[in-house]
C-alpha cells in the first residue's frame, strides 16, 4: 500500500534526525551507516542518497577538524566571494571540496545561506563572518587553529 503524505514526511523527519546523529558521531555519513539506516527505517538507499545530496550539511566524506564554508551564491559572488575563496584555498593549500592532509581543515562552498545582504560570507565552524575581506582570512584560520571543534582548547 502507498504511504500517505503524512507518513512520508514523518519518515523523512526521522531519517534526517538519524543522519544528524550519525554525522555528529562520525563527522560524516559512512557508507555502512547508509545500508544500516536503510534496513532499520525501511527507506531505500537511493532515497537516503537523495536526502544526503539535497542537504549540504551532510557529508559522505570524512571532514577535517574545522569546516570552512564559503558562500558562492550570486549576491556573495558579486561582492567578491571568488577572491575570498581563492584566499582560503591559497592559505590552506587545498581546493574547495577538499580536506587538508593533516585533517585540520575542510573547505566547502554553498550557494546562498540566506544572508545575502551580509555577503561575502564565510562560515567557520558555525560562526558567520559577513562582509568579509581577504585580509581577514588569516585571522579566521588562526582562530580556528587555536580552538578545538569540541570546545576544549
Ligand atoms: S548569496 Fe551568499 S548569502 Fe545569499
Amino acid at each position: 500500500m502507498e504511504k500517505s503524505v503524512d507518513e512520508l514526511e514523518k519518515d523523512q523527519r526521522e531519517l534526517i534526525h538519524v543522519l544528524h546523529d550519525v554525522q555528529e558521531e562520525f563527522g560524516y555519513i559512512p557508507a555502512q551507516a547508509i545500508s544500516q539506516i536503510s534496513k532499520q527505517l525501511k527507506i531505500s538507499e537511493s532515497e537516503i542518497f537523495g536526502v544526503l545530496t539535497f542537504y549540504k550539511a551532510f557529508s559522505l566524506k570524512p571532514r577535517g577538524e574545522h569546516l570552512i564554508t564559503i558562500c558562492v551564491g550570486t549576491a556573495c559572488h558579486v561582492r567578491g566571494a571568488p577572491m575570498i575563496l581563492d584566499e582560503f584555498e591559497r592559505k590552506l593549500g587545498i581546493k574547495a571540496g577538499e580536506t587538508s592532509e593533516d585533517n585540520q581543515f575542510t573547505l566547502e562552498t554553498v550557494n546562498c545561506v540566506g544572508a545575502c545582504a551580509l555577503g561575502p560570507i564565510a562560515i567557520a565552524d558555525g560562526e558567520y563572518h559577513g562582509q568579509l575581506k581577504t585580509r581577514k582570512v588569516d585571522k579566521i584560520i588562526d582562530k580556528l587553529m587555536s580552538t578545538k571543534r569540541n570546545g576544549s582548547d
